[in-house]
């Protein structure tokens, strides 16, 4: 990929992991949802407490929709730091890529290795997290929806490629472009120049022969 926007994203990144880190600040980034198949894919869900301060408890449960489904099942949960795969389909291949260590969850990302085709569809996230106050508890349950799409290696890598060729194609041509402007404007800048030269050499001269008819009158010595 263009090699400028890149070097402009590490610092950028590198800032936004710093402030995750020092203030363990929380950010709702919003999942990829283009996954290659064959490859793993990363299910992002992050859902921030708003009252940091307020301890609480999380549980996260996936669901799932092929493309081809009307009804969502039930894929995955975590709960009290113990996974479970629920949907046969994704046996052996899902793992927690959320907050570990803790039941304060506030990430319940979940990792897909070896994408399959089949895997196309609509996930649901579904955060329930219980916030522990002095004198009472209060529930929340927060959903995001990721609609994924899968798709073959070649096709990603051509279309990089083409779209990167494409973008060396039109910075050249815009130059060359600029070039030949840049040629034409100073041509027609010069024959503008060498135009109004004898243009007003012309104009001079008629203006000249004028004043000698005006004069006729009078004698000029010559
Ligand atoms: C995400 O989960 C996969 C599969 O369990 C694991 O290989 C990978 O290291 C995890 N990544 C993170 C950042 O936890
Ligand atoms: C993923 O695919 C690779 C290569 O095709 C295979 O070796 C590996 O066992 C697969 N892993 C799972 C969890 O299916
Ligand atoms: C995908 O689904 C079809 C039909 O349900 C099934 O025949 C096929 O084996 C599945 N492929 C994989 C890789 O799971
Ligand atoms: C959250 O979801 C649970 C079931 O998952 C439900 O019993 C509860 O009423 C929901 N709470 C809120 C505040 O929507």
């Amino acid at each position: 990929m263009p090699a400028v926007p890149d070097l402009l994203l590490v610092p950028l990144a590198l800032l936004a992991l710093q402030a995750s880190l020092c203030h363990g600040a929380c950010v709702e980034l919003d999942s990829d949802t283009e996954a290659v198949a064959n490859e793993g894919f990363k299910l992002g869900c992050i859902s921030c407490k708003m009252r940091g301060e307020v301890p609480a408890t999380a549980s996260v449960d996936w669901y799932f929709r092929a493309s081809d489904e009307t009804e969502f099942s039930h894929l995955y949960s975590y709960d009290d730091q113990r996974a479970q795969i629920i949907d046969p389909r994704f046996d052996g291949r899902l793992g927690w890529n959320g907050s570990k260590n803790t039941k304060d969850l506030q990430d319940g990302s979940i990792y897909i290795l070896n994408v399959t085709f089949n895997d196309t569809g609509t996930y649901q996230c579904i955060f329930t997290r219980l916030l522990m106050y002095t004198n009472y508890e209060y529930q929340t349950n927060t959903t995001k929806i990721i609609n994924m799409n899968v798709v073959p290696q070649l096709t990603r890598g051509l279309a990089s490629i083409l779209s990167e060729v494409m973008m060396y194609v039109s910075i050249i041509g815009l130059q060359l472009w600029l070039v030949v402007e840049m040629i034409y404007c100073y041509r027609k800048i010069a024959a503008a120049g060498e135009e109004a030269l004898r243009e007003s050499a012309a104009e001079y001269l008629a203006i000249a022969s004028e004043s000698k008819d005006n004069c006729a009158g009078v004698q000029v010595a010559e």
